[in-house]
């Protein structure tokens, strides 16, 4: 019995999870799944409620779940920053999530904006070290407001914090037996001691696997590759910053926001699973948002869960729904109902 934390969190977040939920009851009946939900009102409407972003005793509950599935965080009436902190940054690091895995993958039927590629071109995923970097919240300030006010913000990088998602990298190439490649993004060339740190642990972990083709490229020529030469790419490990900024353009790379899953993984520990979107106030209680991120999502929790026959058969579904062409964009106006969606995919299940 899987025990899965639900937390539908703001704007589109609740209709989005309604429907991989639906999709999820589906794939469990069907292969025999079982799971028990718990239901976290969390977000922005419990903080203007209560002030309360993340209780203490909710983490500790948290703690002993199986999965959490999240939908989405983000209020426009609370300031920007608490809640993607308190909450989201407070489940990612509280259960130190190390690791954000996020699949570029352009399935059939799905519209890129990439001139002449497909499927076979665009199907790779980005690593993210989770827990690090210019997320960790070192700085401060002095003679703040003042003219000769000053500013830092630490990125804080431990060996043991590269060791671990590196290796997830190689192990995933191994895994995935494609190209077996895992390309190491950075910016070693102006972050001559973070960076640098990266590059020698990656060497180092990368002379551990011998039958994976270490690859390297600065962040920037990544967006540049991403775009024009997608295929070249198949497991990419990179920074939390940059893994956050390069996967906003992996996700329009496979099609859009209405489409890109991703997990928060701590492989020893309990892992959250969320759309890379975020929470959309102007399309909220629409019925209008595309919840197929959701849905991946929810494919990959099943996966991470052990329960494999069932995320397959959510992946075959969302792939027979896309090449069957009843969903005319990915993008929220324009495309079918979030409902009528979330039914198609469940009934391809
Ligand atoms: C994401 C989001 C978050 C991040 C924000 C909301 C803190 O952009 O999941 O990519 O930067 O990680
Ligand atoms: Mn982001």
């Amino acid at each position: 019995m899987h025990k899965i934390a639900v937390i539908p969190g703001d704007g589109i977040g609740p209709e989005v999870v309604r429907e991989g939920l639906k999709v999820l009851q589906a794939a469990a009946g069907k292969h025999g799944v079982k799971y028990e939900l718990l239901h976290y009102d969390l977000g922005g409407e419990r903080y203007l409620r209560t002030g309360e972003v993340l209780p203490a005793a909710v983490l500790e509950e948290l703690r002993q779940v199986d999965a959490i599935y999240l939908g989405a965080v983000g209020h426009p009436e609370v300031k920007a920053g608490v809640l993607e902190h308190g909450l989201l940054l407070g489940i990612r690091f509280g259960l130190d999530q190390y690791l954000n895995l996020r699949p570029i993958k352009l399935y059939p039927g799905v519209w890129t904006p990439i001139k002449d590629k497909g499927p076979q071109d665009i199907d790779f995923v980005v690593v993210r070290e989770n827990t690090e970097c210019l997320y960790v919240g070192m700085g401060g300030f002095m003679h703040k407001d003042t003219p000769d006010e000053v500013a830092t913000q630490v990125a804080c990088y431990t060996r043991k914090g590269t060791e671990r998602v590196v290796r997830y990298a190689f192990e995933l190439a191994r895994k995935r037996a494609k190209q077996r490649k895992v390309t190491l993004c950075d910016k070693s060339n102006v972050l001559t001691y973070g960076h640098d740190l990266w590059q020698r642990v990656f060497r180092a972990v990368g002379a551990e696997y011998p039958d994976i083709t270490m690859d390297h490229a600065y962040v920037d020529a990544t967006c540049m590759w991403m775009v024009k030469n997608p295929e070249w790419f198949d497991v990419i490990v990179t920074c939390n910053m940059f893994g956050d900024i390069i996967t906003d353009l992996g996700a329009m790379v496979q099609g859009g926001m209405g489409i890109a899953a991703s997990g928060n993984l701590n492989p020893q520990g309990v892992s959250m699973f969320e759309p890379i979107h975020g929470s959309a106030p102007k399309y909220a209680g629409q019925n209008q948002a595309n919840p197929l991120a959701a849905i991946s999502a929810c494919q990959m929790m099943l996966d991470i869960l052990g329960e494999a026959k069932a995320a397959a058969a959510v992946e075959g579904a969302i792939v027979s729904v896309l090449s069957s062409g009843r969903i005319p964009t990915m993008s929220a106006s324009g495309g079918l109902p979030t409902s009528e969606i979330g039914d198609l995919v469940a009934a391809a299940v």
